[in-house]
């Protein structure tokens, strides 16, 4: 079968690849649609070469877990898992949730690396009602589901964008109420119980900054590719201690995605879905990605 894997040059190409045999606890899905997370076309020299790209997809399963658990034969389902960028991948039923009628398949395939990310960072930090959360870089794809899931934890949230045109477009995309508070860049922002931080380098320092007591903040990603320097004593303060987290618990999702799959079929969470084609465009998917123009979550066809 075809699989998109890392090719000798650090580019995406097509390989066949053997087809996957499930192992206990696994279901074979048939890959109708894929998600381009941040990292994936950006840095595959830094992955293996003959890796089988990506991590989001959304299909069919055509043979069911031999020990009965997750979803029957049929069902349409959401995974999460390394290698989905394949027709056929075996995936865990512990990492598969079905897809509500409502929810178009593409829509699943964009929701389990990005809306997973949120939901858990966010978990981690607990946001209390009325506590201040503030999400950076919250028009990309994890930024844009943690301000609905702050919001719906009924936290004031403070969403952070790079330019004006950003912060409108967000701002009429969540319909945003007094609950929600979308500026550009941090210089305003007064200070907060937790901090959802995606952007890294200064973005990462000038956040830690405005945590108060207690605080903490969930460092999920270094989208902006820059250092961060904190200066002397940052991190040194009277009262009660301010926490920097790691982010990357992604084990067993399928309760959580199912979940998110919930939320998506009600409208209280809502994904934007953007550059879409078969995955024989996957040079258009990377540049459509590199160009920062671009917004919205990047999703494939998988043509079988
Ligand atoms: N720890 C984990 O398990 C985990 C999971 C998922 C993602 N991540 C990481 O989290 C980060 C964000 O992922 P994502 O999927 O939300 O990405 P995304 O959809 O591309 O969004 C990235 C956001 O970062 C902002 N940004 C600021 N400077 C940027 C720059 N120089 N280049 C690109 N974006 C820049 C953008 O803001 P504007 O739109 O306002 O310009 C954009 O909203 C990435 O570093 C990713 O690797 C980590």
């Amino acid at each position: 079968m075809r699989a998109l894997v890392v090719g000798a040059g650090a580019e995406g190409r097509f390989a066949e690849v053997p087809e996957p045999v499930p192992g206990p606890g696994q279901a074979l899905v048939e890959v109708h649609h894929v998600s381009v997370n941040f990292s994936e076309l950006r840095h595959m020299g830094r992955l293996p070469q003959g890796m089988v790209l990506g991590y989001d997809a959304a299909g069919i399963v055509i043979r069911a877990a031999e020990d009965g658990t997750g979803p029957a034969e049929g069902a349409r389902v959401a995974a999460f898992g390394p290698g989905a960028w394949a027709e056929r991948v075996a995936f865990g039923t512990d990492a598969m949730a079905v897809v509500p009628d409502r929810v178009e398949l593409v829509e699943a395939a964009a929701l389990p690396m990005a809306g997973l990310t949120a939901l858990r960072s966010l978990r981690a930090a607990g946001p209390t009602p009325g506590s201040r959360v503030l999400v950076t870089g919250a028009s990309g794809s994890v930024g844009r589901l943690a301000v609905q899931l702050a919001r719906r934890e009924g936290a004031h949230v403070i969403a952070s964008v790079s330019s004006p045109g950003r912060a409108e477009r967000l701002a009429a995309a969540l319909a945003t109420d007094r609950a929600v508070e979308v500026v550009v860049g941090l210089d305003r922002v007064e200070p907060v119980d937790v901090v959802i931080e995606v952007v890294g380098g200064p973005a990462l320092v000038t956040a830690w900054g405005l945590l108060k007591p207690g605080g903490n903040l969930q460092s999920i990603g270094w989208a902006a590719g820059q250092p961060a320097v904190f200066p002397p004593n940052s991190t040194f303060a009277l009262g009660e201690a301010r926490s920097l987290s790691s982010f990357g618990d992604m084990a067993a999702p399928a309760t959580d995605l199912a979940h998110l799959l919930t939320l998506l079929a009600t409208a209280e969470l809502s994904i934007e879905l953007g550059w879409h084609a078969s995955w024989d465009r996957l040079e258009e998917a990377r540049a459509a990605q590199l160009d920062a123009a671009t917004t919205g979550k990047i999703t494939m066809q998988i043509a079988t």
